[in-house]
């Protein structure tokens, strides 16, 4: 079969669903490819870069949708390409089939088969073919970009000769992928980032990621991510208002907002009002990720740039990911790549549409002449939910009591431990000479320091300990060395065996140390 992929129509679209890089897998997949002449250009893929790659190029969208049995683009068609959709033909691309009912219809009339790339589930196995998410997560961080390009500041603090700089304070409204991207980016050019997310679970990633999440003095009962397909519920009025509350505490204090906040199929809620925006500072900007579907702050006009009277910039754009047609491509291209590779389980070159496979139905909107959409719920839970544990709440008396307990159970452990030792040493002591028994107990006694040091110190902390023992090895060789002179082969042998010990210990602790600077740099 010939894939292929046309510029796209919709004004201002620089990306492209197809590149050199991806069509090299595609042919691998035993796919023939296409392109329509320019379909790249926008996004830094040449013609002479697909030709490389072993891509035809057509010139013009009409040849190219007749040459090919499989179209795969980045935006819904339009009304023109959608009257080249034909029975055979698989259309894999962007769809909105909840808002395009002609295009449903026209689809089903013309007996194409439409997957729609924002339908791909939620769960673990689609993750490769994610398109929303990839997509996401570059709005995400081309959000903090933009809001820096805006603000007349640093991120980052300094103290120069020239005076201090505070941080910027950034907000982040909505902490799921866009959201992450976003706490990300902003962490890492040094701002003071705040979080908030109406699920709580996600309050731990926001941490780790060097946010801090914003709590709210709220309870609300919560619905587990998979009985929603991994995304949010709707919260109640009480929730709502706690929320609003503590976003007008914080208004004056924050320069950059960023909101992503959503529920599928719902309009944006309104989270960030006028009156929060009236009591931000002159120069804060707000990125309104939520545009597209009304926004989540008051007063964002779609795809403009406003400054309101009180100097604040609201950027309403919603194509944030065409803005970076270069990343976007490549990612997107890797989903639409994955997405075929489920659809050919042979590698023969063959679409084998399987309405069985749970990512495949529910992607498809529409399959030889019948509307598939909606698809039926995934017979595999979106986020696998945790059985929320039930630890009773204990008393402080109680509480006492099980510490006084756990730490009577440590000395009785300890002082067995000892007086084992202790008659081991007495029963040795009564048959070895008087020479032998000072190094032995020198001996008994660093391999229970040894042991008590490395036992009772937290896992997280074992790399500085490492550093400790390194010196610990030093004193070892040290020894070691000067006894090895003694004469006696035994000596000599344990000696060696030290050095050699501690050396492993020295020049492997080097090595792992070596390693994690590693990680931390950045190429
Ligand atoms: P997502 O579903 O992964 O994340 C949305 C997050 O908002 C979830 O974590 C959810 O819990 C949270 N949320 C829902 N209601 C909330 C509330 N009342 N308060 C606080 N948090 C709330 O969605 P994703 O993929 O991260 O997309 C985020 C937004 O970015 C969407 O609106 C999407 O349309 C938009 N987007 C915009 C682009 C652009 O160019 N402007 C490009 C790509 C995505």
């Amino acid at each position: 079969m010939k894939l292929g992929t046309p510029k796209e129509t919709f004004a201002g679209e620089a990306r492209v669903a197809l590149t050199p890089d991806s069509a090299r897998q595609l042919q691998k997949l035993g796919y023939e490819c296409a392109i329509e002449s320019g379909a790249g250009q926008a996004a830094g893929f040449s013609d002479q870069s697909y030709t490389d790659a072993g891509v035809e190029v057509i010139e013009g969208a009409d040849a190219l949708w007749k040459a090919v049995d499989v179209v795969a683009k980045v935006r819904e068609p339009d009304a023109t390409e959608l009257t080249y959709l034909e029975k055979g033909k698989t259309l894999i691309s962007f769809f909105n089939p909840a808002g395009n009912e002609a295009g449903m219809e026209a689809a089903k009339e013309s007996g194409a088969n439409v997957i729609a790339m924002e339908m791909v589930p939620r769960i673990s196995r689609a993750q490769k073919m994610d398109a929303l998410s990839s997509m996401a997560n570059i709005a995400g961080y081309r959000a903090v970009i933009e809001a820096g390009n805006n603000f007349g500041r640093f991120f980052t603090g300094q103290v120069t000769a020239a005076g201090k700089v505070p941080p910027a304070k950034v907000l982040i409204v909505g902490a799921g992928v866009a959201g992450l991207a976003a706490i990300g980016t902003s962490t890492s050019l040094g701002a003071i980032t705040y979080a908030f997310d109406v699920r709580p679970e996600v309050a731990e990633q926001v941490e780790s990621m060097g946010a801090e999440f914003v709590y709210l003095d709220f309870e609300e009962e919560q619905q587990d991510g998979a009985a929603t397909g991994g995304y949010a519920s709707v919260q109640s009025e009480e929730f709502r208002n706690a929320q609003l509350a503590k976003f007008r505490e914080i208004a004056p204090d924050i320069d950059i907002v960023i909101t992503t906040a959503l529920i599928p199929n719902r309009p944006a809620p309104k989270l960030w009002l006028e009156d929060m925006v009236q009591a931000m500072k002159p120069g804060s900007v707000i990125i309104d990720l939520a545009a597209e579907r009304g926004g989540n702050v008051e007063g964002t006009v779609k795809d403009e740039k406003i400054v309101t009277d009180n100097g604040v910039t609201i950027v309403g754009y919603t194509d944030f990911p065409s803005r970076m047609a270069t990343q976007s491509s490549s990612l997107y291209a890797t989903n639409i790549r994955h997405m075929m590779t489920d659809l050919t389980p042979e590698k023969d070159g063959q679409i084998n549409h399987n309405m069985e496979d749970d990512v495949i139905r529910g992607a498809t909107v529409t399959h030889e002449g019948a509307i598939t959409f909606p698809p039926p719920p995934p017979k595999v839970a979106a986020i696998a939910a945790k059985p929320k544990e039930v630890v009773p709440e204990l008393t402080p008396e109680e509480k006492r009591a099980q510490e006084v307990a756990a730490f009577k159970a440590q000395t009785k452990q300890q002082v067995t431990l000892l007086t084992i030792g202790a008659a081991l040493l007495l029963g040795v002591g009564l048959i070895a000479p008087a020479s032998f028994m000072q190094h032995f107990i020198v001996f008994v006694l660093s391999v229970f320091v040894g042991f008590q040091v490395i036992w009772n110190v937290s896992h997280s902390l074992h790399t500085p300990l490492m550093a400790v023992t390194n010196a610990i090895s030093s004193i070892i060789i040290l020894g070691a060395l000067m006894q090895i002179g003694s004469g006696s082969w035994l000596v000599i042998l344990l000696g060696a065996l030290s050095v050699f010990m501690a050396g492993i210990n020295i020049f492997g602790g080097f090595l792992v140390t070596r390693r994690m600077l590693a990680m931390f740099q950045k190429s």
